[in-house]
């Protein structure tokens, strides 16, 4: 366990919880399971931190503080008391632009390698204005809220704020709620010593916020440090060049002193543009960029999972696949990314090369429904139940279907009791910044051991070297190294398996933790004291 003396702010898009109404309408907290969370909040309930973060709830009244968490509670961020927890209230059509516009329909595609898929509205993401106009509007908006005047709130965000600024409007509320928390906060221990504070930014929902709490800070006479951790790819600059106001973004992002990706390839990418776009003093041995008379420390800091967990839950998880056919699994959220119709053509095309396989093998793909505002995953949900339905309706015999298709959440025993008892997980994203399915299915191999296939495209497949490595984008490949796979012998497999988990039981999600921690030690030295138990 990390004891950190320091106290870390954690800042991203979602708090580790959402809240619901329960039946009597009232508020509940609902955990998120995730490797973040599972490793970040008992880290800022032990250093009495924050967690600043949207509620997933679009309230009525925002003054309603967020409530404790149930009794019974065991999730990972259930001992985060109601204030540690800084929730943003966005209001809803705001939110709309800067989630599903800005976010989820400029950033998302581009960053990963996509632009034709990428919406370039100005109106949804120009970054231009001015932070003090920015600043002031979102102070209003914020004040409005803070007054109960919901209503006058609205309008000033429907009449004096065009929709353009969505992105930095939202990123300067998530910054002024940031300080306006760490201003309530005690800079001092009981011994006297100094606390500052440790801010951690995630992802790229949030490139502006360090900047905004800088200046505030600054104007404020108020200690931070800023850190930045980004959870999906970097794009080369060929493809980041794309986006009108890259400048701003990248200035957004060296406004941290330390900035970490995944991979070594996506800290080359973003040197790359910081060079040639801003002309900054880059040094690529160590990783360092020279702006406005400070240095920003880069660094590969690659994610991995709470793997014990998975581990003790493959190891209790009752069988759950009860037939006789062979399971290839693929397990994602529906997103264009993950590369899920190529996947299923490359089955098809696998049954087609291989009919011994038929009535002996079955694709099990788990869909997890995401983004469902958004256009594209909307017309990916209807091209995946046709194809599926094309295949299943070509193939399919009485007792006997090609693809078992789950679009729904399933819960972790299941989820860990189909990674056990599959022959072959399929991990084929076109792009991904690391992909933690190829991690947590090397986790649940408990039993005899299974196969991981791999997408070089994702970041996983920089370390994870025993997978067996297919471009997604042949279908061939695929389908080839699948048959290759299934008749893979036991000891090969074992082998494999053995590296892939002795790995990533070592690398695995505190590992990530403590490793930004340590980094963030020698960048700011003196503050933020760790010592692991
Ligand atoms: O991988 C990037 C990421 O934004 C994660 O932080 C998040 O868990 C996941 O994608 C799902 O995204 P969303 O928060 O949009 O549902």
């Amino acid at each position: 366990m990390l004891n950190l003396k320091s106290p870390m702010v954690v800042v991203s898009n979602r708090l580790p919880f959402v809240l619901k109404r329960n039946e009597n309408g009232e508020l509940q907290r609902k955990q998120s399971a995730g490797g973040l969370v599972t490793a970040v909040a008992p880290v800022v309930i032990q250093c009495g931190g924050l967690w600043v973060g949207w509620p997933g709830i679009h309230m009525d009244d925002p003054h309603q503080s967020v409530p404790e968490s149930d009794p019974g509670d065991m999730g990972p961020s259930a001992g985060l008391k109601s204030e540690q927890v800084v929730p943003v209230h966005v209001e809803e059509q705001l939110f709309d632009d800067y989630y599903n516009g800005c976010c989820n329909a400029t950033f998302w595609p581009l960053f990963h390698s996509m632009p034709d898929r990428a919406v370039f509205v100005a109106d949804m993401w120009e970054v231009r204005m001015e932070f003090g106009l920015v600043r002031s509007a979102a102070c209003l908006i914020l004040s409005a809220f803070d007054c109960s005047m919901l209503g006058l709130g609205l309008a000033i965000v429907n009449m004096s704020l065009p929709r353009g600024q969505s992105y930095s409007t939202v990123n300067v509320m998530f910054a002024y709620q940031t300080v306006d928390a760490l201003k309530k906060m005690k800079m001092k221990n009981q011994e006297g010593e100094e606390r500052i504070p440790l801010v951690w930014i995630h992802d790229y929902h949030l490139m502006l916020a360090a900047n905004y709490i800088r200046q505030e800070c600054e104007e404020q006479n108020l200690q931070c440090k800023l850190g930045f951790f980004l959870h999906i790819p970097f794009p080369p600059w060929d493809i980041f060049r794309l986006f009108p106001w890259d400048n701003e973004v990248l200035q957004g992002i060296l406004g941290n002193d330390l900035v970490g990706f995944h991979i070594e390839d996506y800290c080359r990418n973003f040197l790359d543009c910081c060079q040639r776009r801003l002309g900054c003093r880059v040094d690529r041995v160590h990783n360092l960029v020279d702006v406005a008379g400070r240095t920003v420390k880069v660094r590969a800091l690659p994610i991995g999972i709470p793997y014990k967990r998975f581990e003790e839950m493959a190891n209790a998880a009752p069988r759950a696949l009860q037939s006789s056919q062979q399971i290839v699994l693929g397990v994602d959220r529906l997103d264009y990314t993950k590369g899920l119709v190529n996947r299923i053509r490359s089955f098809e095309r696998f049954l087609e090369k291989h009919p011994e396989y038929l009535g002996k093998v079955a694709l099990l793909q788990v869909a997890v429904p995401s983004r469902t505002d958004v256009k594209e995953y909307q017309q990916l949900k209807e091209q995946m139940d046709l194809e599926i339905g094309r295949i299943n309706g070509r193939f399919s015999t009485l007792n006997w279907s090609p693809i078992r298709y789950i679009y729904g959440c399933i819960s972790q025993d299941e989820l860990a009791a189909y990674y056990r008892d599959s022959s072959v997980a399929l991990v084929t994203p076109l792009r991904d910044g690391m992909n933690l399915v190829a991690k947590e299915y090397v986790a649940c191999q408990v039993d005899k051991p299974g196969v991981l296939i791999l997408s070089p495209f994702a970041g996983a497949g920089e370390t994870m070297h025993e997978a067996l490595l297919v471009n997604p984008y042949e279908l061939d490949d695929v389908a080839d190294t699948l048959h290759r796979a299934l008749t893979m012998p036991i000891d090969e497999r074992e082998m494999r398996m053995y590296h892939l988990k002795k790995r990533e039981q070592t690398m695995n999600v505190d590992f990530w933790l403590t490793s930004f921690l340590k980094v963030s030690i020698k960048t700011f030295p003196g503050h933020n004291v760790i010592g692991v138990h």
